[in-house]
């Protein structure tokens, strides 16, 4: 049979809206990397039409999913088995799909902790980590980032009883504080702070917390990433941090793992950094 003729295995990425997602451009480069013959789509689901949108991917043959804004929580009910990460996140961005089963897992966490050591050359242990936001963005790093026992870690949201939920969730795995956005105290410094905040996508600009950094030693990242320099990466230039890095690099490793899972091949992501924007 020749590959134009051979049937495809089907894989995609579904969220709401989903145009602007750089998943195809990624999967398909890990695909001719390795050898691997896929087909990967992108699949604009709204909210009401997931549940069904699943079954039907599931029902034609789709092997595997990426799930993102804003379903990343509510397929949580969908799928027959959980991996560990997924059910200590409580959110799931990959989906494994067989004919008579679908488990669900969380890549994010280890895509940021993969892309802050072996990328970034970041080493979270006995650090004090401030996470901006408490949403499913941070519910995903949470984890991960706890595994690597930093001293502390402290998530500042505008509403502080998300944050405090958060951190009663995860208060079992570390050391964890809750705080209201902008609550932060003078002298009050940050080793790493992290945006996990969707204020940018919406092109908002919250009161970032300049006390947070100290100019010599903090570094700032930011889960979003963009084509131009975010409005966190902006702002923490302005503010003389000592290191910066948007989410490219997170957006790459999270969807290597996911790669692994469908394919049982882990893809070298040092080519698809250099080929995206990575800063
Ligand atoms: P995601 O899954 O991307 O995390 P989410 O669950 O809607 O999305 O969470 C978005 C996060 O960004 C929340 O922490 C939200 O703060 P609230 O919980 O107070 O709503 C935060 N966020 C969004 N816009 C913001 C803004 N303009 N200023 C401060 N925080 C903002």
């Amino acid at each position: 049979m020749t590959d134009e003729t051979a049937i495809l295995d089907r894989y995609g990425v579904m969220g709401h809206p989903v145009s602007h997602s750089k998943s195809p451009v990624i999967h398909t480069l890990f695909a001719e990397q390795t050898d691997q013959h896929l087909k990967y789509e992108l699949l604009d689901v709204p909210r009401d039409k997931l549940d069904t949108a699943v079954r039907q991917f599931q029902r034609s043959g789709g092997r595997g999913l990426n799930i993102t804004v804003p379903h990343k929580a509510r397929v949580v009910r969908l799928v027959d088995e959980l991996s560990e990460e997924a059910s200590i996140a409580g959110a799931v961005n990959t989906l494994v799909i067989e004919p008579e089963r679908i488990v669900g897992h969380n890549t994010d966490g280890v895509g940021l902790v993969r892309d802050l050591i072996s990328n970034w050359d970041y080493s979270v242990g006995g650090k004090r980590i401030l996470v901006l936001g408490a949403g499913g963005a941070t519910q995903g790093i949470l984890g991960p980032l706890l595994e690597l026992s930093p001293e502390e870690l402290v998530i500042a949201n505008r509403n502080v009883d998300k944050a405090k939920a958060l951190a009663d969730h995860f208060g079992t795995l570390g050391e964890v504080r809750a705080l209201k956005f902008g609550e932060l105290r003078d002298g009050d410094t940050y080793d790493l702070i992290i945006n996990a905040t969707s204020a940018g996508l919406q092109g908002d600009t919250p009161p970032f917390p300049r006390n947070a950094i100290d100019r010599r030693s903090t570094a700032c990242y930011d889960l979003a990433y963009a084509l131009r320099t975010t409005p966190f990466i902006a702002w923490a230039q302005q503010m003389d941090a000592a290191r910066t890095r948007s989410g490219w690099g997170m957006l790459i490793e999270q969807a290597a793992e996911s790669f692994r899972l469908w394919r049982g091949v882990m893809p070298d992501t040092g080519p698809v950094l250099k080929q995206l924007p990575v800063t």
